[in-house]
C-alpha cells in the first residue's frame, strides 16, 4: 500500500535528515540541510506533504501524522543545533566587549521625592501625613476658609467646576478645615496632593500641581512656635546656614499672614561660598479664629499656624530646573536623572 511505503520512506528521510543535522559544521551547512528537507517548494518533507491530497482519503491521516511527526522532529533538531553551534562559535555570536545592557529601571517623580523629602523632615517634627478630596465643595475650598465667594481670593483661585458647588481644589487648604473636622486638637499634619487652576502652562505654571498643606492646632500654639517650626524645617531641607524671612503677606485664612523666603547658601567645591537670592517657599500664617470657629473650635481656646507650599517649585530650585513643564512631558531622557 502507498500508505506504508510513504511511511517507510518518512522514517527514512528522518534518520537522513537528523543524520546531516548533526553533521552540519556550521550555520551556512545547516541552513543547507534546512532547505533540502523542509524547504518550502522542493524540500522533501514538505514535498510529502503537499502530496497528501492525492493520496486515498483512508491514507491521509497517518501519512499526515508522521510527516508532521518528522517535520517537528528536524525543526528542534535544527534549532539545538544551531544553539551548539553558537555556543561553540562563542567569540563570534556574542560579542563580548560591548557594553552590557542594564536592565531598566524606574525610579520616583523628582516631585515624588520633594514630597517625601518635606514629609520626613516635618514627621521628626512629630507631624502626621494626611490626604483630602481633590474634588471638594465651594464650602470647604473657599467659605470654611473665611473666604466670601464673591471675595477677590477667591476670584484668583476662580478654578475648574465639575457640578454646581463641586470644584477641583484650587489649594491643599481644604484639607485643614476636614481634619479638624475629624480630630480633636492636638493637630500637626502635612497633607500633600494635587490642586487645580484655571492657568496657563508656562516654566512656572501649570494647570495641575501638587501642594502642601501644613497645619497646627493646639492650645497655647504661638507666633513664636510658628517662625520655629518652619525655620527648623528650612534649615534642615536647605542646609544649617539657610536664612529665613517672614515677609507680611495675605491669605483670607490666616491671621497676620507671611510669605516664607528662605536665602540659601552655596558652597562651592574650591571652599568659598555664595548666597541666592532670597527666594519664595511657601505662603503661611496663625489660622484665622474665623476658621476655627467654622471647624467648631472654640478660638479661645485654641490657636494654630498653617502653611502650604509647592514641592515642584522646591524640587526646581534644588536641582536647578528652569522650566516646570519639563516634570509633566514624561520624557524619560529627563526624569531617570533624578532615579536613585
Ligand atoms: N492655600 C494658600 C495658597 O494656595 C497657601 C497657604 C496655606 C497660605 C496655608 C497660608 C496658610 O496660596
Amino acid at each position: 500500500m502507498v500508505n506504508v511505503d510513504l511511511i517507510q520512506e518518512l522514517e527514512d528521510l528522518r534518520r537522513e535528515a537528523l543524520q546531516a543535522v548533526a553533521d552540519a559544521a556550521d550555520e551556512r551547512a545547516l541552513e543547507g540541510v534546512r532547505v533540502t528537507y523542509l524547504g518550502r517548494k522542493d524540500g522533501r518533507v514538505s514535498s510529502i506533504l503537499r502530496r497528501l491530497g492525492s493520496l486515498p482519503p483512508e491514507a491521509r491521516p497517518a501519512v499526515g501524522q508522521k510527516a508532521n511527526e518528522v517535520k517537528r522532529a528536524l525543526e528542534e533538531a535544527l534549532q539545538a543545533r544551531s544553539a551548539e553551534l553558537a555556543r561553540r562559535d562563542g567569540g563570534t555570536a556574542v560579542d563580548l566587549t560591548l557594553p552590557a545592557r542594564r536592565p531598566w529601571k524606574g525610579g520616583l517623580h523628582p516631585i515624588t521625592q520633594a514630597v517625601d523629602e518635606i514629609c520626613a523632615i516635618f514627621r521628626d517634627l512629630g507631624f502626621t501625613r494626611a490626604r483630602g478630596p481633590e474634588a471638594d465643595t465651594e464650602w470647604y475650598n473657599f467659605e470654611a476658609l473665611n473666604t466670601p465667594l464673591d471675595h477677590p481670593a477667591a476670584d484668583e483661585q476662580d478654578t475648574l467646576y465639575l457640578v454646581d458647588s463641586v470644584l477641583l481644589r484650587s489649594h491643599t487648604s481644604p484639607v485643614q478645615m476636614r481634619i479638624m473636622e475629624a480630630y480633636p486638637p492636638p493637630i500637626r499634619i502635612v497633607a500633600p496632593g494635587w490642586v487645580y487652576r484655571r492657568d496657563t502652562p508656562d516654566a512656572t505654571h501649570t494647570p495641575a500641581f501638587m501642594q502642601i498643606e501644613g497645619l497646627v492646632v493646639d492650645e497655647g500654639v504661638t507666633f513664636v512656635d510658628f517662625k520655629a517650626t518652619l525655620e527648623t524645617f528650612a534649615r534642615r531641607y536647605w542646609g544649617a546656614d539657610t536664612r529665613v524671612r517672614f515677609r507680611p503677606s495675605f491669605f483670607p485664612f490666616t491671621e497676620p499672614s507671611a510669605e516664607v523666603d528662605v536665602k540659601r547658601v552655596i558652597h562651592r567645591p574650591d571652599g568659598s561660598t555664595v548666597e541666592t537670592d532670597w527666594l519664595e517657599i511657601m505662603g503661611a500664617g496663625m489660622v484665622d479664629p474665623n476658621v476655627l470657629a467654622n471647624a467648631g473650635l472654640d478660638p479661645e481656646r485654641y490657636t494654630g499656624f498653617a502653611f502650604g507650599m509647592g514641592p515642584a517649585r522646591i524640587a526646581m530650585l534644588k536641582h536647578g530646573i528652569e522650566d516646570l513643564r519639563t516634570f509633566f512631558d514624561n520624557d524619560v531622557r529627563f526624569l531617570e536623572q533624578f532615579a536613585t
